[in-house]
């Protein structure tokens, strides 16, 4: 199947599920992207925005369900698009979401300025890219997992440690980092997103995928009933996902941790929860 109808099909499911109350004032506008240079940039109180009254958001939409692309209205949606429309809203501004973006280049665009004032993206907090960018407060937590093809003969971390099976990850990934120090011997393959990981082991393409658990269980689930995630395939890593801002904007850091706090206290990170994993976290 291809790539799209794969997306779509996510996108679908992701719609059907059931809607909570709507959020106060989270209508987002999807421009061209062709944002206004960072010399434009407008002061709003002390933190600064690539575009005044808009929270300027980058993200690679093809995560479900934190972001995927519903390919008949070409507007992102997911939990991360939501919790982007919420802390705008709290901060008083618009979230302007941008058109997906290669995954590996979100925290090097941030850190460079100009284009997003954050990049949501279930992006995991690590001491490396602490060193690039700030992180928000962790939003969400999370874990690693390997995904295999259901009857296939390697249904283990040992047995997809073996030179020539090829594991497939979505490239610059904290799946992609655990796969290259966990699975020496295999060959691990750098993708553009994990649809195309877990299309290409449901082809026979690749041996394994590993990618982060939210999100190949919400895959395995909706679209890839033909896959599966092995007995001691779920890796426990901790990892835990944040707002990236750059460095030179730390009152904007301030203002998206308060915002974070705020849903935390308010509900509307549990609402958020139940309407895109169907339970609290
Ligand atoms: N949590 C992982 C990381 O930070 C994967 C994130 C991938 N996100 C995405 N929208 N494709 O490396």
């Amino acid at each position: 199947m291809k790539r799209n109808n794969i997306a779509k099909l996510v996108a679908g499911v992701a719609a059907g599920v059931a809607l909570v109350a709507a959020l106060a004032g989270c209508g987002s506008t999807t421009t061209s992207g062709s944002s206004a240079p960072a010399t434009t940039s407008a002061s709003t109180g002390s933190y600064k925005l690539v575009e005044s009254g808009k929270l300027t958001v980058m993200g690679n939409w093809y995560f479900p369900p934190f972001e995927s692309m519903n390919e008949s209205t070409g507007v992102a949606e997911g939990f991360d698009i939501d919790l982007a429309n919420a802390i705008a809203s709290k901060m008083g501004l618009t979230a302007n979401i941008l058109p997906s973006t290669q995954f590996d280049t979100l925290v090097p665009t941030i850190k460079q300025g100009g284009k997003a004032d954050v990049s949501i993206s279930g992006i995991t907090i690590t001491d490396e890219r602490k060193k690039e960018i700030d992180f928000s407060d962790p939003y969400l937590d999370s874990n690693q997992s390997i995904v295999v093809k259901s009857g296939a003969a390697a249904q283990s971390i040992a047995a997809l440690n073996v030179s020539g099976k090829k594991v497939a990850v979505q490239s610059g990934t904290t799946g992609e980092s655990w796969a290259k120090e966990n699975l020496p011997n295999a060959t691990v393959v750098p993708l553009d997103d994990v649809i195309q990981a877990m299309t290409g082991v449901q082809t026979g393409l690749y041996d394994a995928v590993c990618a982060d658990l939210p999100v190949t269980s919400y895959l395995i689930k909706n679209s890839y009933g033909d896959l599966v995630i092995p007995e001691g395939c779920q890796i426990a890593t901790g990892e835990q996902y944040g707002v990236v801002v750059s460095k030179d904007n730390p009152a904007l850091t301030t203002a998206i941790n308060k915002a974070l706090s705020d849903m935390k206290s308010d509900g509307t990170m549990d609402q958020l929860e139940t309407k895109w994993f169907g339970k609290v976290l």
